[in-house]
Parts: C-alpha cells; structure tokens; sequence
C-alpha cells in the first residue's frame, strides 16, 4: 500500500473531477494521502477533505509565498484547526528563494514563529526548501525544530545535507523530479537515505513524474515515484511502499 505523504487535492485544478482522482488513487494502491496547506483557505478546504473521505489527511499552515499575510490572528487560526483529528502536521512551512515571493526577512520570521507553533502543538512540521538550503538549516537548528522532527518535503539538497536532517529527526521525501533525465545528485541522495527515514509524495497537481511531465499531477502517479526510487535502490516497489508507508504512519501518528 502507498502513502503520498504530500499533495494539495484542495486545489482547484481538481475541481472536476476530485472523486475519480481520488478513486484512481486508491485503483493503484493507494492508502493514505497527507492534503497540505499553503494558507488559511487551503487548511480549511484540506480539513473539510479529511472529514468527507477517509483517504485523506491534512496538514495545515502557510507557504512561505504567502507570508505576507500571516498575522497574530491567522497563528490563533492554525491552533483551532489543529484540534481537529486527522490534522497531523504544520505545513507546509520554509523558505523559498527561488521565486522570492516575500521579502526573505520576513519569510525567515515566519518559517520560525510556526515551528514554535508546531512544538507547542506538539505537531510534526513539513519543510519546504527552494534554494534556501542554509537558512533552512540554521532555522531549524536554532529553533530546535528536532523536539518535533517533520519531513523535508520533495527534497533537493545534499546527501551531506540529508544527513544533518535526518540527525535532527527529519525525514527525506522524494518527489517526481527523481524520474527527471537531471536528477543525477537526487540518485545519491535516494540511495543513502535509510529504511526508516524515507517517504515519499507527489505534490499533486505540480511537479509530475515522468512520463507525465507538463500535464497536471495526481496522487496515484505516486506509484512511478515508488518505482524509480525501487530500481535505484535495487529492491522491490513493494518493499518501498511498505516502508514509505509505514515511516508516513510513524511520523504523522497515523494508526
Ligand atoms: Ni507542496
């Protein structure tokens, strides 16, 4: 069974057709999707998600595009959203300096306030990481996000960097680039994470694995990502999704 510990099935890119793709999803062995936030309408959407299918889990939080926003206000929301019960995790939460959609001060301030937010809630947080690698690190070393730990979510960093992570109890979560023809330094990184610290995901509908590159992506193409990830490590689909799943599970307090 798979767990796509990462997707965004509130989006309105599934609008038409959310209960096939959720059917297609299960169609291909899929258990368990974690449905993630970027800001307070998403969290409210991937709640009300969680409440109509089983399948679905949720995490919420604000993307650090939309940052800018973010108020004293809209912390008290995040803490009222978090009661509900298939709420497992803060995110997705970080910094992104590739598209510098807020200042990047202010991104830094907000990445910090919602892992204090985490750690109170006693929640896992999920990392979003855009060519922010050392400040990501040192965010998360400062605020001693390891008291949580969480998932660096479609990891594009170092294996030297992955180990530092997972020091800090964090697990690595693989994405569809891992099937793009460059992912030449994600081979090495997929081959050194072990068995107990790898997940992975999709982030439906963005970043399709092959062959479906450039069209809109869905959980059930998780599979693909399961299987380039077995042919790397020479093992079966099987055994990657049995342990994805069952990290999935672990970290996020799932039965
Ligand atoms: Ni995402």
């Amino acid at each position: 069974m798979l767990f796509d510990t990462h997707a965004h099935l509130n989006d309105n890119q599934f609008d038409n057709d959310r209960i096939e793709t959720i059917e297609r999803a299960k169609e291909n062995g899929v258990e368990c999707i974690l449905t993630v936030s970027s800001d307070i309408a998403s969290s409210i959407e991937n709640i009300a998600l969680t409440q109509n299918h089983d399948i679905f889990y949720a995490a919420v939080g604000v993307h650090p595009h939309n940052v800018m926003d973010l108020n004293n206000n809209i912390i008290s929301a995040l803490i009222d959203f978090s009661t509900y019960p298939k709420v497992v995790a803060i995110g997705e939460i970080g910094l992104d300096y590739f598209y510098d959609n807020a200042p990047r001060e202010v991104q830094k301030v907000w990445f910090s306030k919602q892992i204090s937010l985490a750690k109170n809630l006693k929640l896992p947080i999920i990392v979003h990481d855009r060519e922010a690698h050392e400040d990501t690190m040192r965010i998360l070393k400062n605020e001693k996000a390891s008291d949580v730990g969480g998932v660096l979510h479609c990891y594009s960093g170092s294996v030297e960097m992955a180990k530092q992570v997972m020091d800090m109890g964090f697990l690595i979560s693989i994405a569809g680039p891992v099937t793009y023809k460059n992912a030449n330094k994600l081979l090495d990184v997929v081959k050194y994470i072990p068995d107990d610290m790898l997940l992975i995901e999709t982030d439906s509908p963005y970043l399709p694995p092959e062959p479906y590159r450039g069209q809109r992506n869905e959980p059930s193409y998780v599979k693909l990502v399961a299987e380039k990830i077995a042919k790397i490590r020479g093992t079966s689909v099987e055994h990657i999704a049995n342990i994805t799943s069952s990290n999935g599970k672990r970290i996020f307090g799932i039965q």
